[in-house]
């Protein structure tokens, strides 16, 4: 079974790639997983400056999903270059640093200051964060923000750029033209969907921030939804993330186009989740005569199968 794939100007292994956020810099699940059977990995963003994160509580479990309102804390670009990078550029799959900052210049910054100190093979360019210059909106939920971001990254950088979309937008589409119009190699998509949990009893919110993104199955329907509408908008691959669990969840997201996709929450749940994932890719396949992952990308053909069947 064929289960290299290839997006934009990467090569990987096999189409799936951790999500950020979801096992820390690599070391924590050092334990659980080999590296080497993975697609790839996208380690906890990095912001240009140390950031505290949010007040607690961060989390909270729904209705198939988890809500998070982590905020981003981490140790800055300093303390990255001495301790995250190191470790991530002798990960042995694809090794994907997420930035974040806030301003144009910073993201820009974070960039050339990884490419200068380590070994990375893409920088995925997280813009669901805050921007500070103007109003404070997240720069991806504005095309010509997120154009900007883009542009100060490829500047700055000869590293393949994947720009990261939030789903929190009235066009995704818009937003992943602006991210190609930018320099984008690959676009992907999706960030957590705003939400928030109330406990009525008290009456109060259950996260210290009020409102968290949502993740995990929940999502997947809207997910889909958003990465086929990014697939139809550009001509930049695609990579998909929402809701994944197995690898029918995969293949749907093949199916509408992406070349790989990324899994976030269910590392959460289960550590080997990404390792029984591939494992059941080969087996799926088969079972439907396919000899690769390349022969379902794109393959999604209308109308719906039920009417198909009503029209024979
Ligand atoms: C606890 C947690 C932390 C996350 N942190 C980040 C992050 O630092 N950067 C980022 O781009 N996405 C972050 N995400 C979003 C995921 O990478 C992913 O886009 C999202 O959760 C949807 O995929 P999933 O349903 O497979 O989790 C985080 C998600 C969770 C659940």
């Amino acid at each position: 079974m064929k289960l290299e794939t290839k997006v934009g100007p990467l090569t990987l292994r096999n189409p799936i790639i951790m999500a950020s956020g979801t096992f820390g810099y690599g070391w924590e699940f050092k334990d659980f997983l080999d590296y080497e059977t993975l697609g790839g990995v996208i380690v906890k963003t990095v912001t240009f400056k140390p950031r505290k994160g949010n007040a607690p509580p961060r989390t909270c479990e729904t209705a198939s999903g988890v809500l998070n309102a982590i905020g981003l804390p981490n140790g800055g670009m300093e303390q990255f270059l001495r301790v995250g990078l190191p470790y991530l550029s002798k990960l042995p799959t694809c090794r994907i640093a997420s930035i974040a900052g806030d301003t144009p210049e910073e993201f820009a910054k974070l960039a050339g200051g990884i490419e200068a100190n380590g070994e990375v093979d893409a920088f995925e360019v997280n813009v669901s964060c805050p921007n500070v210059k103007e109003g404070g909106h997240a720069f991806g939920s504005d095309a010509s923000a997120t154009r900007k971001v883009v542009e100060a990254v490829k500047a700055a950088t000869k590293i393949p750029i994947i720009v990261k979309l939030t789903p929190n937008v009235t066009s995704i589409a818009e937003v992943a033209k602006a991210a190609e119009s930018g320099g984008a190699d690959i676009v992907s998509g999706i960030n957590t969907l705003l939400g928030m949990a109330v406990d009525w009893r008290k009456g109060c919110p259950v996260l210290g921030n009020v409102t968290g993104g949502l993740s995990g199955p929940a999502i997947k329907p809207v997910a889909l939804r958003m990465v086929w509408e990014m697939v139809k908008a550009v001509k930049t691959d695609v990579i998909g993330i929402g809701g994944i669990v197995t690898a029918d969840d995969v293949l749907e997201f093949l199916t509408v186009g992406a070349r790989a996709v990324q899994v976030g929450t269910a590392n959460l749940v289960e550590p080997k989740a990404c390792e029984r994932i591939i494992n059941e890719l080969g087996e799926a396949l088969t079972s439907r005569g396919f000899d690769s992952v390349d022969a379902v990308i794109g393959r999604l053909a209308l109308p719906a199968c039920d009417s198909r069947a009503a029209v024979k």
